[in-house]
């Protein structure tokens, strides 16, 4: 990793994910047999991390990760996972206290997903995490951001964040149950929501390019300066206060959608450090979403440079 090349800074959650796969998700009260399990790295702010650096080999952009694991097992098997991608973990701390965050995930054969997560040192991360990361925040162009870790942490972080003159992606996801204060969203520079989350932040679900839209103006209301919205198998809507549009989704044979959402931030996080128009970067990013639903697992699937340059090129839609 070249000390020049320009620093991304990811802060949040991980998480080991122990995942069973089986033709349908259980009903509550109901027990099913799965075919298969699998055990990986995971966490919102790790995947897109790890997805942020694997894109970054090729496009040449530094990525940190800011986060807290226990000192279990899972730690240790977590930061080896984080190992393997090309990451500064400097500033991930062990918690003596607290377990490494886990999810239990449920994928059914159409590539459906469903996720518990048990937060724990995730959710102990506190002001002298971010206290910390200011050398880091100083040098990094773009900060990531999620709701996995306590949202005191995540606006104190994007406050710090914006007075180092950092570009702020906000992830609001896993959905909060209630609209984010306006203290936080007047600090993002892109709000990354998908059609649930807008649905949460807004009252509003999305389900075409009018209620997308609708719902951006919204969200550009609460504070947001821009917004995309993740619709799944229809595409992204972008918004800015200056214009908007429809990105189609890029044609591939979905398998698993776990951690779509964090490739496609890793993406947006690239096309911004790479000082794309959102347009433009919210392509990269919907080719980076697409793409990860190609392959099974959270950070494993994340996409190479080479092969979202390809499916753009291919698709030029
Ligand atoms: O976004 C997918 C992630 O959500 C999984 O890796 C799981 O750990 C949960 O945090």
């Amino acid at each position: 990793m070249e000390q020049h090349f320009p620093l991304i800074l990811v802060i949040g959650s991980v998480n080991i994910d122990i995942t069973a796969r089986g033709a349908h998700l259980p009903a509550p009260g109901e027990t099913v047999h799965a075919q298969s399990y699998t055990i990986g790295l995971g966490g919102k702010g790790a995947n897109q991390a790890a997805a942020a650096a694997r894109l970054g080999t090729g496009a040449h952009h530094r990525v940190a990760f800011a986060g807290r694991t226990g000192t279990d097992d899972f730690a240790k098997q977590a930061r080896s996972y984080l190992t393997a991608f090309d990451l500064d973990l400097t500033a991930l701390a062990s918690d003596k206290q607290h377990p490494t965050g886990l999810a239990l995930i449920g994928v059914d054969q159409k590539g459906e997903n469903s996720i518990t997560v048990i937060g724990g040192a995730n959710m102990a991360l506190d002001h002298t995490d971010v206290d910390r990361l200011q050398p880091m925040l100083e040098q990094a162009r773009v900060v990531l951001l999620q709701l996995e870790i306590p949202l005191d942490v995540v606006e104190y972080a994007a406050r710090c964040a914006r007075a180092s003159g950092c570009k702020i992606i906000l992830d609001p996801a896993p959905a909060p149950s209630r609209p984010l204060p306006s203290s936080l969203l007047s600090l993002v520079d892109v709000l990354t929501p998908n059609e649930t989350e807008t649905q949460a932040l807004t009252g509003l679900y999305p389900q075409d390019e009018a209620t997308a839209e609708q719902a951006s103006q919204e969200l550009m209301r609460q504070g947001a300066q821009a917004v995309t919205i993740k619709m799944g198998g229809q595409g992204v809507w972008w918004q800015t206060p200056m214009a908007g549009g429809f990105v189609p989704a890029f044609a591939v044979s979905a398998i698993d959608t776990v951690a779509a959402g964090d490739c496609f931030n890793a993406g947006l996080a690239t096309g911004l450090i790479q000082e794309r128009s959102l347009q433009d970067a919210t392509r990269l990013a919907a080719a980076c979403g697409a793409l990860a639903t190609t392959k099974e697992g959270a950070a494993e699937s994340a996409p190479e440079w080479e092969d979202v340059l390809r499916l753009m090129e291919k698709q030029n839609n």
